[in-house]
């Protein structure tokens, strides 16, 4: 059996607290989880419920309080020794994408802070363009000149040209309009299939998650209540929380 890309085991993050001084507040309560290659996990839950908190561990940016991480099977070691393996694609691509690069330079700025030559970067920038849909000619346009459906197309070929080995999606569809929401969603299917990533897939969207998770998760105050696969989740979720989350897509 492959080892999971991402492991959690027990992770639990506390945000505010001082060494013997006041609790704090715990984001994350002793969370365990292991994401496989190829696999999308959803992450649901009401906001302020800890998912970005939750994904940002995984992705190495928040040190948790307590617990240990592993991804592919080894120690989590030192985010540096992780660049490229790891990516992250947000609700507002503007925050990922420079206004002043054009599409083509933002795309193929993860190569350049991975030392690979111009001429590779023009290449896989091209590709990664054809990729998500877009073509070639999109290179020399500026993150103003495009749909939002278009920007976060920009948005997830640069999270994709290093080829990591886990992408985390925080509400990457959830400012989208439904039928652009499906496009992209479709497309971060075809990509996974094709790259085999795994990935965290953070949305308060059960319609959404439904369309590209193989398992859910469902977040409440910090913890799990329920994880199952998406085909039993869809079914009959078992937790009355996560029956009252579906009740609400109606
Ligand atoms: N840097 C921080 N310092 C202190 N508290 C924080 C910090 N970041 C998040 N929190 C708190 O931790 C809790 C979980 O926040 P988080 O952003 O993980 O929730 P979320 O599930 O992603 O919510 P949303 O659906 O609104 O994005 C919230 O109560 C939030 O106010
Ligand atoms: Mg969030």
């Amino acid at each position: 059996m492959t080892a999971p890309v991402v492991e959690l085991d027990k992770i639990t993050v506390t945000y505010g607290g001082r060494l013997f001084r006041g609790e704090g507040f715990q984001a994350v309560k002793g969370i365990s989880l292991a994401i496989a290659p190829g696999e999308t996990v959803g992450l649901v839950g009401e906001s302020g419920s800890g998912k970005t908190t939750l994904g940002r561990v995984c992705l190495g940016l928040q040190p948790p309080s307590a617990g240990h991480m592993r991804f592919g099977g080894a120690p989590f070691g030192r985010l540096r020794a992780r660049r490229g393996q790891l990516s992250v694609v947000l609700q507002h691509p503007e925050w990922a994408l420079n206004p002043r690069l054009s599409c083509g330079t933002s795309i193929e700025e993860p190569l350049m802070i991975l030392g690979v030559g111009a001429e590779e970067r023009r290449a896989r920038g091209t590709e990664m363009l054809e990729a998500v849909g877009l073509g070639a000619s999109f290179a020399d346009r500026y993150p103003g000149q495009l749909s939002g459906g278009q920007r976060q197309r920009v948005a997830i070929a640069r999270a994709l040209i290093t080829e990591p080995r886990f992408i985390v999606f925080d509400e990457a569809v959830s400012a989208l309009d439904v039928s652009v929401q499906a496009q992209v969603l479709n497309l971060i299917r075809e990509l996974q299939d094709q790259h085999g990533f795994g990935a965290l897939f953070i949305s308060h969207d059960l319609a959404a998650t439904r369309y590209i998770c193989h398992r859910i998760a469902v977040m409440y105050h910090g913890a799990f209540v329920e994880v199952a696969d998406a085909a039993r989740f869809y079914g009959v979720p078992e937790h009355p929380y996560s029956r009252k989350l579906m009740e609400a897509i109606g």
